[in-house]
């Protein structure tokens, strides 16, 4: 569905992207994850035939975005990172507007305005001026727009990004409902988002490709330790040598003093594969101390950056 190769987009002197290629297959929900300013924008902008590339190659449907960029258009619907709405209008009207710039046969607008209306759950909203709609709301409408002319291929950059949890939720239930049926690619510099919506994430730091897997490969593949958040009542250090002594714990840190409520906490990274949980509650609980919580800590983006950016330096030096 999308061939990209040795894509670099320059502004003036500064490299956004350099040399990237990567293919989605049609029906594929793709996730692009990298920090502010890493080029996701940039990829998108090029795939949508909002600028041009610098240099190299990108296809949608086998159509090279320079040169049939109408082709290109008809078969893509674009969530830009700043939807621009009208805010003087309804959803309905800019809806029907915007099939008409995408060429919706007059007597299908309609129709096809209305249905999705429905699909993207606005219909309680589309008689309303857009000004006074929720965030979710506008978002709702920005992702009903991208959907104007049933496009094959649906680019949604940072879809949930300044939406409240709940919002976020509902968000990622309707992207999760168009899957299958279109191939999506989308933003994010949320690692859970990512790993919730997407088969593939496409990890993106300084205008290069550091890393393209599964979530849960990537996870894996990254993640040689695991770590636990564990919180006592009372003083930790009393066991820091019984735990240290369990086979497959690698390293213990303490966080922090005792607390005004008597209260402390320990991380313990463990060896991968290794599930130790049982015998550290045995060791706080002998000591008599009151075991408060112990959970798995989830790794982060920033930990999964740091791993990804230092593995390259070390191979580059
Ligand atoms: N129109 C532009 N003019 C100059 N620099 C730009 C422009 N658009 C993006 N950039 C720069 O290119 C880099 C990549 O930006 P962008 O693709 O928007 O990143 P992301 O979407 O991953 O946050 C950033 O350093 C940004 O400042
Ligand atoms: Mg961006």
């Amino acid at each position: 569905m999308i061939e990209v190769e040795n894509l670099s987009k320059f502004f003036g002197p500064y490299p956004a992207l350099k040399n990237i290629s990567f293919r989605v297959e049609k029906g594929e929900i793709l996730g692009f994850l990298g920090p502010n300013g890493a080029g996701k924008s940039t990829t998108m902008r090029i795939l949508t035939c909002f600028f041009p590339a610098s240099s190299g190659t990108a296809r949608v449907a086998g159509f090279d975005v320079f040169a049939q960029s109408l082709e290109v258009r008809k078969r893509v619907g674009y969530l830009p990172e700043n939807v621009p709405l009208y805010g003087d209008m309804t959803p309905r009207s800019y809806l029907r507007f915007a099939a008409e710039l995408k060429g919706v046969p007059r007597r299908e607008r309609k129709k096809h305005v209305e249905e999705i209306i429905e699909t993207c759950g606005v219909k309680d909203m589309a008689g309303k001026l857009i000004q006074n709609l929720s965030k979710g709301y506008r978002q709702r409408v920005g992702i009903a727009q991208a959907l104007i002319g049933n496009p094959e291929l649906l680019i949604l950059d940072e879809p949930t990004s300044g939406l409240d949890p709940k919002q976020i939720i509902e968000i990622r239930k309707l992207i999760k409902s168009l899957a299958g049926e279109k191939t999506i690619i989308l933003s994010t510099h949320i690692l859970p988002e990512v790993s919730q919506l997407c088969e593939r994430i496409i990890i993106i730091n300084d205008g290069r490709i550091v890393a393209v897997d599964t979530p849960d490969k990537l996870t894996e593949q990254l993640e040689k330790t695991s770590r636990l958040f564990i919180k006592v009542e009372g003083r930790a250090d009393e066991v820091l040598g019984e735990i240290g002594a369990i086979h497959g714990v690698k390293a213990i840190h303490q966080d922090g003093e005792l607390s005004g409520h008597g209260t402390q906490s320990l991380i313990v990274e463990t060896e991968k594969g290794y599930d130790v949980r049982k015998e550290i509650a045995k060791a706080i609980v002998e000591k008599n101390i009151g075991l408060l919580e112990m959970r798995p800590l989830e790794m982060s983006l920033e930990d999964i950056f740091i791993k990804l950016v230092t593995k390259e330096e070390g191979g580059r030096a």
